[in-house]
């Protein structure tokens, strides 16, 4: 264990509590907190170990920041010729207190490189989960913000890498309602008396 955990709430607590925001308050977010939730990150299960985890972090007002943010608002200019959405895009990427982008390194082969895009979403979900126990909102974002052809070279990252997605950090403002429909829809039991399903012809 690298970090002293007693102090946080409880998993379920947590899970339930974590909500996605597209407003953040100005409140600032320490560095130590983003060191905590990256260091949870790694803890994330993962079949061979291949850490094929990367992590961009950029913090706020950073030359990367401000032109990773014009990316976004070209990339939505080129799809949608919209120069208010563009504009939002722009925002989007510029305003919150941290701006995260996570990327999955390939494998030898179909199998593992799936393996290691399964692990680095866990890893991502590690980062939305410790940040709810911050009190901080972690929103995904793998839209048209994150596509443009210039945007691996402004964060370094390699050819090969795949974004698995963008995350925006900081304090919520105000969070929209959320809502899920009852697992047991998604969900069938087998116990010791019920069949099988019949076998499909
Ligand atoms: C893989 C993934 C990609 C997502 N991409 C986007 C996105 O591009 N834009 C967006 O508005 N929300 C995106 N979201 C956030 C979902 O819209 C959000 O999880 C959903 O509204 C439920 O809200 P909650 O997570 O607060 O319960 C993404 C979520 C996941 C898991």
């Amino acid at each position: 264990m690298t970090t002293e955990t007693a102090e946080y709430p409880s998993l379920y607590r947590t899970i339930y509590a974590r909500r996605m925001s597209w407003n953040f308050t100005d409140r600032p977010v320490s560095k130590s907190v983003i060191e905590r939730m990256l260091d949870a990150a790694v803890w994330a299960p993962n079949h061979r170990l291949t850490e094929p985890w990367r992590f961009v972090i950029l913090e706020k007002d950073s030359p990367a920041r401000i032109q990773a943010s014009e990316l976004a608002r070209e990339a939505i200019i080129q799809r949608t010729g919209n120069e208010e959405r563009a504009e939002a895009g722009r925002s989007k990427v510029l305003d919150p207190p941290y701006v995260m982008y996570v990327y999955c390194v390939p494998g030898p082969d179909d199998e593992t490189t799936r393996e290691n895009y399964a692990a680095v979403c866990c890893a991502a979900q590690n980062i939305s989960l410790a940040g709810a126990a911050e009190g901080l909102a972690v929103t995904w974002e793998t839209g048209g913000v994150t596509r443009h052809e210039g945007l691996n070279a402004v964060l370094g990252a390699e050819d090969d890498w795949a974004l698995v997605t963008m995350l925006l950090i900081g304090f919520p403002g105000d969070v929209p309602r959320a809502r899920r429909t009852a697992v047991s829809n998604f969900s069938r039991w087998f116990g010791p008396d019920d069949d099988c399903p019949p076998e499909e012809s």
